[in-house]
């Protein structure tokens, strides 16, 4: 059995799908502060049979040594985190204490229980601004926010684990890119429960007609269009990189560290054109100001994952935009 935290929020939804896939029974803890409950009821129809569902808190040891006690765990994909960049700025405490210590109380259980096989979520926030592309795993790490923070502490955690009882923990530290998309069926995906900080469910949402406009921050990058460029990674890819990591962990003890990401470079204008196509919508915009904060370009090098893992995203933006307008269609929809 595989304990997703944070497995009812985007991309834990999406991995328990593709566990079942894989056959691997899931149990999810989650404390639905940015998720519903009733996505697992959505996975449970995709996949024949919804994963056992825990509400709790992953920065409560009593409730964590109650889960190992009470089943059966073999391995841990930790998704649970806070992920809004702008709002770490306002409030880091809350960032530290959620997603550092949250990973170091769930550490303390696992140990504990004796279950030393982890998945953590990490992400390609921790290159801060490239010196140069496409990026590898051993370029230089830095952070310009609490949240990339949060991100590197855990990933140094993660190690100091693994360097304080060597060979006994199998860590997984996955970068990811920029997660989109959503699974085929229409039936989870991404559900921002404000007004959404990322470019796709922006655009998305225009191109439902929920918003007016999208605002293009910035167009004098040093790019091919001046607007940003970045590797968007279909979400159920991204989900099938957890169960190859799984896999993989299951023959290698240590600390594995992947980039998941495409390796294709994609603009602002040129997402904002695939999703027109695949909606059939117009998605109107206007050129803002920079977003402070932004780099200019962000893609991966996902040599060293096909090499470990053998895995690679398969699908290309078109079939992002048709599967993430599939599910903004079907949640407009439903809103009336
Ligand atoms: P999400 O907000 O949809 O999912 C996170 C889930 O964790 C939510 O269901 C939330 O309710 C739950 N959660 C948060 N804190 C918790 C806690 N203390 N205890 C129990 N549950 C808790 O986010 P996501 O996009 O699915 O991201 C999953 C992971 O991937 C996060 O660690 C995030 O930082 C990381 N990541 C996301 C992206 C991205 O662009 N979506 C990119 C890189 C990395
Ligand atoms: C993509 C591009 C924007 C919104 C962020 C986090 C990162 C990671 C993923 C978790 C950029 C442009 C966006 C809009 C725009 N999260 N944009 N108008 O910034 O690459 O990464 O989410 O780990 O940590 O920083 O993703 O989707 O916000 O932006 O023009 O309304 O779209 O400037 O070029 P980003 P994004």
């Amino acid at each position: 059995m595989v304990l997703v935290t944070g497995g009812a929020g985007y991309i834990g939804s999406h991995t328990c799908v593709a566990l079942a896939a894989a056959g691997l029974q899931a149990i999810v803890l989650d404390n639905f502060s940015n998720s519903r409950r009733s996505v697992l009821d959505r996975v449970g129809a995709i996949t024949g049979a919804a994963p056992v569902l825990l509400q709790g808190d992953v920065r409560d040891p009593a409730c964590l040594s109650q889960v190992f006690a009470e089943h059966p765990i073999r391995a841990v994909i930790h998704f649970a985190a806070l992920k809004a960049v702008g709002e770490s700025v306002r409030e880091p405490l809350r960032y530290y204490d959620n997603n550092v210590a949250g990973t170091v109380t769930l550490l303390r259980a696992m140990q504990a229980a004796g279950v030393r096989t982890l998945v953590f979520s990490s992400s390609a926030t921790v290159y801060g601004e490239p010196a140069t592309l496409p990026i590898r795993e051993d370029f230089p790490l830095s952070a310009t926010n609490p949240y990339g923070w949060t991100k590197l502490m855990m990933e140094q955690v993660l190690a100091d684990v693994d360097a304080a009882e060597p060979d006994a923990w199998r860590i997984a530290r996955l970068r990811y890119f920029n997660p989109v998309g959503a699974h085929e069926s229409g039936l989870i995906g991404e559900d921002p429960q404000d007004i959404p900080n990322n470019l796709l469910p922006y655009v998305a949402q225009v191109a439902a007609g929920q918003r007016d406009c999208l605002s293009v921050y910035g167009d004098d990058y040093a790019t091919a269009d001046g607007t940003g460029v970045r590797d968007y990674i279909h979400v159920c890819d991204l989900a099938d990189g957890h169960v190859a990591a799984l896999r993989y962990l299951q023959a290698h003890p240590g600390v594995l560290t992947v980039n998941l990401g495409t390796g294709r470079p994609v603009s602002v204008l040129e997402m904002v054109s695939a999703f027109e196509r695949a909606s059939g919508r117009p998605v109107p915009y206007r050129i803002v100001p920079r977003r402070p904060g932004d780099v200019a370009q962000c893609w991966a090098d996902p040599a060293l994952a096909e090499r470990l893992l053998g895995w690679k995203a398969r699908h290309g933006v078109d079939r992002m935009c048709q599967d993430a307008w599939r599910w903004q269609d079907g949640v407009a929809r439903s809103l009336g």
